[in-house]
């Protein structure tokens, strides 16, 4: 059943209005309408009040009044004691579709699979302040890219203008495993190399070669979204395995009672709270992965920037023939645009996952890939990596200091030993209470981007509470006027309490 509070988000809905052309009440209406007519909201459930829904939409109360009334009019909803009402409702009938939808084919909806997916994101969203996941894209070294790209372009022929190597070009898979080698102790010879399409495609990749439907993928709760998706679409089981400050700690019952067929983890820097995977547990998810046939998913998307302590090695390196499948992404090091990442697959693995990808995947972007091999070859890629680290540290510093001088609110800071965010805890109950969802939603009006801590969880069991916060985007001079706008969004939530 979808989520009232999605479905009404004010950005989301905003963005669809934009996107579409339309007002606000016209989305407003239709997005009800379709949740209604896909059975996605059932009979029974109570839609905000129009006065709530306005104030939160940023809209005028006769606007929500009209799309509910246009909706009661279509028989979607009904008014009664208790508000606004869905109705029993015989979903997706024909003689129940509006006759504004009556052109669109009965076979336009999407599946079931992907009914819950609704990412409307735009290229600005992702550029505001304290967005996570975003490198510095003011530092990239970009004339340099530009030189690279122009010379892979012109020593091109047409020979390079058909279907490419589906596993990627030999250059890029050569730079990858020498790299990897030297800086994240990864054992690896360039023929286990696989170039993708970022990790998000990696993940979809790993999900369809290495499991069936049906079989059981533990991931990291709270833990990364794009992974949930990824192995929930290719028809996993997906359980939430919580994580402490050692990392992820499944229980020891879960290996026989729930035994999954790949693990999905960030160990070199747990995403989004921060932690690193101890040295004895990462002996023991090896072990008790070997024992139970299971593939360990290793996500090292950002361990390039270790801020404290001395490089921690991959997992994938610390044991002899470890059943670890390690996933890399140019999107933190490079700029995410690029779009591409690669598999390190086990060398047993390696020879069958070339036919198999071979199978799956049409590669192109030679030039791309080679301009790529000659930013690792040249040096530029180490030297771009230690600025970052310098520049990431620097502004990490500058977003704790901003807390510490103007956060009004008691919180503990997690995480920043590694990568681009920090996590700021908030409280959930008591006088200072204040869900992050509402918080991040109203510093989004504000104009800064901070995410709700609660959106990385697996639903169903103990929600999070705070605000991720990415600072690698966020020039160090603008990060206390950046902090200074969620300050100003919690007045305004306290002041609507009132
Ligand atoms: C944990 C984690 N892994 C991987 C990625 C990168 O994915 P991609 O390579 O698809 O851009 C992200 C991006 O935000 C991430 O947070």
């Amino acid at each position: 059943m979808a989520d009232l509070h999605f479905l009404l988000d004010a950005r989301r809905l905003k963005a669809m209005a934009k996107a579409r052309g339309q007002a606000l009440q016209r989305t407003l209406y239709q997005a009800l309408q379709e949740a209604i007519a896909q059975g996605r909201l059932q009979a029974g459930a109570v839609l905000p009040s129009s006065r709530d829904l306005a104030r939160d939409l940023g809209m005028g109360r006769n606007g929500v009044i009209h799309a509910y009334e246009q909706l009661a009019a279509e028989g979607y909803v009904q008014p009664n004691r208790q508000g606004t009402v869905v109705a029993a409702f015989a979903a997706v009938s024909s003689a129940s579709t509006p006759h504004s939808q009556r052109a669109v084919p009965s076979n336009a909806t999407v599946s079931q699979r992907v009914a819950g997916c609704d990412r409307r994101r735009t290229p600005e969203d992702d550029l505001r302040p304290f967005m996570p996941g975003m490198p510095a894209l003011d530092a990239f070294p970009f004339a340099t890219w530009q030189r690279l790209c122009d010379k892979a372009l012109k020593q091109g022929s047409t020979l390079d203008l058909g279907y490419r190597h589906a596993v990627g070009e030999p250059e890029l898979r050569q730079a990858i495993a020498t790299y990897l080698r030297a800086a994240r102790g990864v054992r690896c010879d360039a023929d286990q190399v696989t170039v993708t399409d970022g990790t998000q495609h990696s993940l979809e990749l790993c999900a369809h070669i290495l499991a069936d439907v049906g079989d059981t993928a533990w991931i990291e709760h709270p833990g990364y979204g794009g992974a949930r998706t990824a192995l929930q679409q290719a028809g996993l089981l997906v359980v939430p395995v919580t994580v402490d400050a050692d990392g992820i700690a499944p229980p020891e019952a879960w290996w026989h009672d729930k035994p999954p067929r790949m693990i999905y983890t960030t160990p070199s820097h747990q995403y989004p709270l921060g932690s690193v995977l101890s040295l004895p547990r990462r002996l023991r998810l090896i072990e008790q992965a070997r024992q139970c046939g299971a593939w360990i998913l290793e996500d090292d998307y950002d361990s390039e920037f270790r801020h404290e302590g001395p490089p921690l090695a991959a997992m994938q390196g610390q044991v002899d023939d470890a059943p670890v499948v390690y996933l890399g992404t140019f999107s933190k090091s490079m700029f995410p645009a690029l779009r591409l990442g690669f598999i390190v697959w086990p060398q047993a693995l390696a020879d069958r996952a070339l036919g198999v990808v071979g199978d799956l995947v049409r590669r192109g972007r030679p030039f791309e890939q080679r301009a790529l091999a000659a930013f690792i070859d040249e040096g530029h890629f180490t030297r771009h990596l230690r600025k970052m680290r310098k520049l990431y540290a620097l502004r990490q510093a500058a977003l704790r200091e901003a807390i510490s001088s103007q956060w009004p609110l008691p919180g503990e800071v997690l995480g920043g030993q590694a990568g681009m965010h920090l996590v700021l805890s908030l409280p959930a109950s008591g006088p200072h209470a204040v869900l992050d969802m509402a918080l991040a939603r109203c510093a989004y009006e504000q104009g800064v981007s901070p995410r709700p801590l609660s959106m990385y969880g697996t639903g169903g069991i103990a929600g999070f509470n705070g605000l991720v916060m990415g600072y690698a985007n966020t020039h160090e001079d603008r990060m206390a006027p950046a902090l200074g706008q969620v300050v100003n969004a919690l007045s305004q939530l306290k002041a609507q309490r009132k």
